[in-house]
């Protein structure tokens, strides 16, 4: 290591996490002891009906905190969902959120407070560091193995207006508490399990090749990774095993902390795009995406790509680096077959002649900053071709 690199500066935020079985069943007493008065609960009607809203706003009654709840969030939550759910939070004079869902319910709690805690459009704050004063407390609960925004500091909302995705970078919007609870994710459908899951993977991979990754996110991002090549798979044939379920969550929890920290890369930029412009889910855009990205990056961070071969049981000891590109590569897309994720952008409502503005799109994204290889708007095309049948 060069002395320059000891001199350089690294920060890891986190909020306080509580990990383990019931911890959702803790909301009342983390709302009442941060001072809450009366709680936005954010959530989605999928979550609802699996019955995981309801033990949180019974945990806030027996707390004896009273509680409005907002469940007005699609997938790839809209600029003008959070601009609802503010207007009831403001009008129902609530001093604290609760969000307690997947990824878009939980982005959407974010944008809220951000909203509560400046009084502009969403819209406004966009980019890294670009909000200026905290929101009310946040209190997550995730039901999904796989985007951890109760751990980190993106929310990623999609701006109708432009039809874009745009990235809100800020430690405004860590959580102050993430309470996790792995047996909530017993209610996720296969799909949902391995999308989610392969999202997770892509958060492990690109913050660990990420060019602002650290010691501290690179041990995150490495169990993450293993904790998912052992489980993902066991996990959607055997749904009901909780000790896979607490496997995967905790692969989700260790590769937010690594993201949040490292930030992320091409896959993420990439599916973004396609997020904002056709409302494709995230992490079928990012496991498509992967094991193309993974060719394009490996000669710019091998040693890094070998660990995560590593760590995957993709052994490539001694051998040249295209090989062992190809052979990672070819693992990651056969995981993604037998996950059942199978379907390439022309058949996902995409046309060829919309690739050259996703990549536009994609080019902006801030998550292409930390991109082992830098990439132009031509490489960024040569990639969507190569998902697009
Ligand atoms: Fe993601």
């Amino acid at each position: 290591m060069e002395t320059n690199d000891l001199l350089n500066l690294r920060k890891f935020l986190a909020p306080e996490i509580v990990y383990g079985r019931g911890a959702l069943k803790l909301a009342g007493r983390h709302a009442e002891n941060l001072g809450a008065s009366r709680v936005l609960v954010v959530t989605d009607p999928g979550v609802q009906k699996a019955g995981w809203t309801s033990e949180v706003e019974s945990s806030l009654s027996t707390s004896r905190i009273p509680f409005v709840t907002f469940s007005g969030v699609t997938s790839n939550p809209k600029d003008y969902e959070v601009m609802a759910g503010a207007e009831v939070c403001r009008n129902e004079g609530c001093d604290l959120i609760v969000a307690v869902g997947g990824g878009s319910p939980m982005d959407c709690a974010k944008g809220i407070g951000v909203v509560m805690g400046n009084h502009k459009n969403i819209r406004e704050f966009e980019g890294v560091d670009e909000v200026p004063n905290p929101g009310p407390p946040l209190i997550f609960i995730p039901t999904t193995a796989g985007t951890s925004a109760d751990v980190s500091q993106f929310a990623i909302i999609t701006d109708t207006i432009r039809h874009v995705k745009i990235a809100v970078i800020s430690k405004m919007v860590i959580p102050d508490i993430a309470l996790v609870d792995p047996q909530t994710t017993i209610t996720m459908p296969l799909e949902l399990t391995a999308a989610t899951g392969m999202d997770a993977l892509c958060h492990a991979f690109e913050a660990f090749v990420s060019t602002a990754a650290s010691p501290l996110t690179d041990m995150a991002a490495l169990w993450a990774t293993r904790l998912i090549a052992e489980n993902l798979l066991q996990t959607c044939q055997e749904p009901e095993n909780i000790a896979c379920r607490d496997a995967m969550m905790m692969a989700s929890l260790m590769a937010g902390l690594a993201f949040s920290n490292a930030s992320l890369g091409m896959v993420h930029a990439m599916a973004h795009s396609l997020g904002g412009a056709f409302d494709l889910p995230h992490g079928e855009c990012n496991a498509m995406l992967l094991e193309e990205v993974i060719h394009f990056n490996f000669d710019a961070a091998s040693d890094k790509y070998v660990q995560l071969a590593d760590a995957m049981r993709v052994h490539c000891d001694g051998a040249p680096v295209l090989s062992c590109a190809s052979a990672l590569s070819g693992h990651i897309a056969s995981l993604r077959r037998k996950l059942g994720i199978t379907q390439r952008l022309c058949n996902m409502g995409v046309s060829s002649a919309d690739i050259p503005r996703l990549a536009g799109y994609a080019f902006k994204d801030p998550c292409l900053a930390t991109n082992p290889r830098k990439a132009t708007h031509y490489d960024i095309e040569n990639i969507y071709k190569q998902i697009y049948e």
